[in-house]
């Protein structure tokens, strides 16, 4: 048996309950009730880096919450890989549709997952797939076989738009020099098929506000006499798709790359089934924009969504009114050559322009990021390539992935490195989801891959 499948195995039950330990603490970094555990997490983390192995481990301050960084540094003549990933996860609701609390980790069997999966929020988002990180390191100076030198930095606002870990990197270019950006923060088509994602798409995330009388209003008084601010939102927010499911925001696709059929056809060839993805999402169809399959839909062409949307009476009963402001949420995944900040002045030109009269429109721009293609011909993909194929036994295929990590374009534009995305978790995971969970195999098979991508990165450097 292979040095790192014995260390695996000897060691599994501790891999297992220290990640079940980091699982506990909930690192919900959008709700401010949360700030004492997702600082207790850091902690955790940069202990948890000491202890595999780092010479150098620090808390570095931001405005927001702390990055953690740590180092080791072999010989100044070896290649650097650069690992990123995230502490902090996604608030847990609705709690109610969870079988089991989100941050009691427990182990459980399913369909994809016969050796079990841990449920809990940021199982695999990204706790689960940043510790086989830590893992991994502490196997190959456990067993003196790291290749080179390895650079963690591990941030606690990814899932709030990373804005201080981008203050962060520019200020720090020297002490986050690489040749290489490792993150594990996505996913692979199965268990048997694992992919490469190869590229992540922008986002652009709108508030809007929309304002018609200055207070709420009896419904019968003055029903049919006013613009109520709820139908005139929908009717705004029904019109930014026209009948193909083509979003109607003028210049919004301007700058969309569009791929060539004989990329699309290569994209055509992973393996996939329409009616497994229906049954489990149990919906009789698909939906989306005209002319692009599934595959397309999520991954290379942009697209809009409400995320959340609010106002008047939503409590027990009936109550007859008129609400004076209605609210929305708003997405837009974008695609590559998209830029995110014209994207939002785009979004809110129009969305201003469509306004009735009789109702005022606010549009509050929240975060964004670009979107990010990682070239198929560097020794970064190479490596990360035969790393998949000496543990799986299977090439894995290239994949476009429908998320956003947005630092990852600043990465490049200020570090000048290619990310390498190494995902293990699988869509089924239901990440950001009740019931979130992470493949004991997916986890083990992860701890495994990475020590490779290591070797075969410095062969090939
Ligand atoms: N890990 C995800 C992104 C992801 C998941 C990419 C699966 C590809 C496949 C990340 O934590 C995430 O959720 N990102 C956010 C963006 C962020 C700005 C809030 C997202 O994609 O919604
Ligand atoms: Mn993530
Ligand atoms: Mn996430």
């Amino acid at each position: 048996m292979d040095a790192i499948k014995t260390y695996i195995e000897t060691n599994k039950e501790r891999f297992l309950n220290e990640l079940i330990e980091l699982l506990k603490i909930p690192s919900i970094s959008a709700d401010s009730a949360y700030k004492d555990d997702v600082l207790k997490t850091a902690d955790a983390i940069k202990d948890s880096l000491a202890r595999a192995g780092c010479d150098h481990v620090e808390i570095c301050e931001t405005d927001g919450y702390p990055i953690v960084y740590g180092e080791k540094i072999i010989a100044p003549n070896l290649p650097t890989v650069l690992v990123y990933g995230h502490y902090d996860v996604q608030p847990p609701d609705p709690l109610d549709l969870w079988e089991s609390g989100p941050f009691e980790p427990i182990i459980k069997k399913t369909d994809l997952h016969p050796e079990g999966a841990i449920f809990a929020r940021g199982a695999c988002d990204d706790k689960g797939q940043m510790y086989m990180h830590v893992k991994a390191l502490e196997y190959m100076t456990e067993t003196n076989c790291l290749p080179c030198n390895v650079k963690f930095m591990i941030e606690g606002e990814e899932e709030v738009g990373s804005a201080n870990l981008a203050v962060f990197v520019k200020n720090n270019q020297e002490k986050l020099k690489n040749d290489v950006i490792l993150i594990s923060d996505t996913g692979m088509i199965s268990n048997t098929q694992p992919s490469i994602t190869t590229g992540l798409r922008g986002l652009s995330y709108v508030e809007v506000e929309v304002t018609g009388p200055n207070r709420d209003l009896h419904s019968g008084l003055y029903g049919g006499a006013v613009a109520n601010p709820i139908n005139v939102l929908a009717k705004m927010i029904a019109s930014l798709h026209d009948e193909n499911n083509h979003i109607t925001i003028p210049g919004f696709y301007d700058k969309v790359e569009e791929l060539s059929r004989e990329e699309r056809d290569e994209m055509a060839k992973a393996p996939y089934s329409l009616d497994a993805y229906k049954k489990a999402l149990d919906i009789d169809d698909v939906y989306g924009e005209a002319g692009y399959v599934t595959n397309e839909r999520n991954a290379i062409r942009p697209t809009l969504d409400v995320n959340g949307i609010w106002g008047g009476y939503t409590g027990e009963g009936a109550k007859t009114v008129i609400a004076s402001k209605a609210y929305a949420k708003i997405s837009m995944r974008l695609v590559p050559n998209q830029d995110w900040e014209e994207i939002t002045e785009l979004f809110k030109t129009h969305f201003e322009s469509i306004a009735p009269e009789g109702v005022r429109v606010k549009v509050t721009p929240h975060h964004g990021g670009q979107g990010y293609v990682t070239p198929i011909d560097n020794i970064g993909f190479q490596a990360a390539s035969k790393a998949y194929m000496d543990t799986f036994g299977v090439k894995p295929i290239p994949q476009r992935g429908g998320g956003s990590i947005p630092i990852v374009a600043l990465f490049e534009e200020e570090l000048k490195s290619k990310t390498i995305l190494m995902g293990f978790g699988l869509d089924s995971d239901a990440i950001h989801s009740p019931n979130e969970h992470f493949g004991i195999f997916n986890y083990f098979k992860g701890i495994e891959t990475i020590p490779l991508f290591y070797k075969y990165f410095t062969e090939l450097s």
